[in-house]
């Protein structure tokens, strides 16, 4: 079979060695601390299990929803307003099944075959698969230690913005865990009103930011709207990762693109997922800052726990991650990850499965309590590897 050149654009996938290395050391009764899947292991609240349990119990629930319901578009404008401050109307929010998707496909929506997107690296993967499904060349911007982790936009050259389509901004950003600043959007702001570039503001962290910073949205920040769309997803906030729900919002003519494309390939959200949305989005949200509040723990746990060891690892400022530069004695993150493993059960992502600039680090996820995440640090001492 002659798949298509596309699928060419893609590479190989480098996490077979973890997985069965991981396999490997289960089968032996090895125990296995696993922080490299950023799902949260939180409880999602009663209350949104509950609508959708509700509404899976009426049969016109499981025929083609066709649209995001007026009920569900006015819940996303009522959130927007009273989270973030920012007025929505209906038509600037288009659903899609998790921000993973709705990245995924974006490009198709945008690009042509050769145009150049501005991309973060390190970055979530999705940003770099989704351009090149798209066609579109990435142009990749350095979110390294040197700037705080965050987007420099004046270090991007004058050629690449003036043929650039669009830039992805990921802030609370998955893998460094930095966290935006006002003074950054408003350069990203005024770099995009330049050069007449889309901003695509992934806020996928917007709960989950320490040390009493508050997280908003990118389309709050004056001027915003003009150039930018936001994909705003329920998964981490609201413990949904598995029901995949997320929207596309901001720009009229760019979400009516996105779902023009979408009618193409879809019928709609289930509707129960829909009704789910709404008592998430409409429901108590204590729980969300409680959840926060743990974020944080486990933050001061591991990457506190870590530097008592001797393991210089930074505090993540937001987002459930923890990146951390591996030791100078190792030159590859996969392998430092390898060696990890086999000595301490320890599993993390390795760095360099986030982009060219991912290596020298690994990905920590805050995704077990503290007690296991204290049993962690002390196999890694013992293993004298750090
Ligand atoms: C930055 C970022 N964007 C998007 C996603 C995917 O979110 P969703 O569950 O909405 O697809 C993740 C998941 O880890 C993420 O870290």
């Amino acid at each position: 079979m002659q798949f298509s050149s596309r699928m060419d654009r893609f590479g190989d996938e480098i996490f077979g060695a973890l997985n069965e290395k991981k396999l490997e050391l289960e089968a032996q009764g090895k125990k296995i601390y696993n922080f490299s899947i950023g799902t949260p292991d939180f409880e999602t609240a009663p209350h949104i299990k509950q609508a959708l349990i509700d509404a899976a119990k009426d049969q016109d629930s499981w025929k083609y929803s066709l649209r995001d319901t007026p009920e569900l578009l006015g819940a996303v404008c009522s959130y927007y307003k009273k989270r973030f401050d920012v007025d929505l109307e209906p038509d600037m929010i288009c659903s899609c099944y998790g921000s993973q998707e709705g990245i995924g496909h974006i490009g198709l929506v945008l690009c042509d075959e050769g145009d150049t997107v501005i991309l973060p690296t390190p970055c979530y993967p999705v940003f770099i698969a989704g351009m090149k499904m798209a066609g579109a060349e990435p142009y990749y911007y350095p979110m390294v230690k040197e700037n705080g982790f965050l987007p420099d936009v004046s270090s991007i050259p004058e050629e690449v913005a003036k043929k650039a389509k669009l830039m992805i901004v990921s802030l609370p950003s998955n893998p460094t865990g930095s966290v935006g600043t006002r003074e950054v959007y408003d350069e990203i702001i005024a770099f995009a009103k330049k050069y007449d570039i889309l901003i695509i503001h992934d806020n996928a962290y917007s709960d989950i930011i320490f040390d009493g910073a508050v997280g908003g949205s990118f389309l709050g920040i004056p001027g915003a709207m003009d150039i930018g769309v936001e994909f705003f997803s329920l998964s981490k906030s609201f413990n949904l990762t598995g029901a995949r729900i997320s929207f596309l919002i901001g720009r009229k003519d760019v979400v009516a693109a996105f779902r023009k494309l979408r009618s193409q390939i879809d019928f709609g959200m289930f509707l129960p997922l829909q009704k789910a949305a709404v008592a998430a989005l409409t429901g108590p949200t204590d729980m969300v800052k409680e959840q926060c509040a743990k974020y944080q723990e486990r933050r001061d746990a591991l990457c506190g726990g870590l530097r008592r060891i001797g393991w210089d690892v930074p505090d993540s400022h937001g987002s459930m991650f923890v990146w951390a530069p591996i030791p100078a004695s190792y030159t590859s993150s996969m392998q430092f990850c390898l060696d990890l493993i086999e000595k301490t059960g320890v599993i993390c992502t390795p760095g360099i499965s986030f982009g060219p600039l991912g290596e020298g680090y690994v990905r920590f996820a805050l995704v077990l309590p503290p007690e296991k995440i204290a049993e962690a640090i002390e196999a890694v001492r013992t293993s004298g590897l750090v």
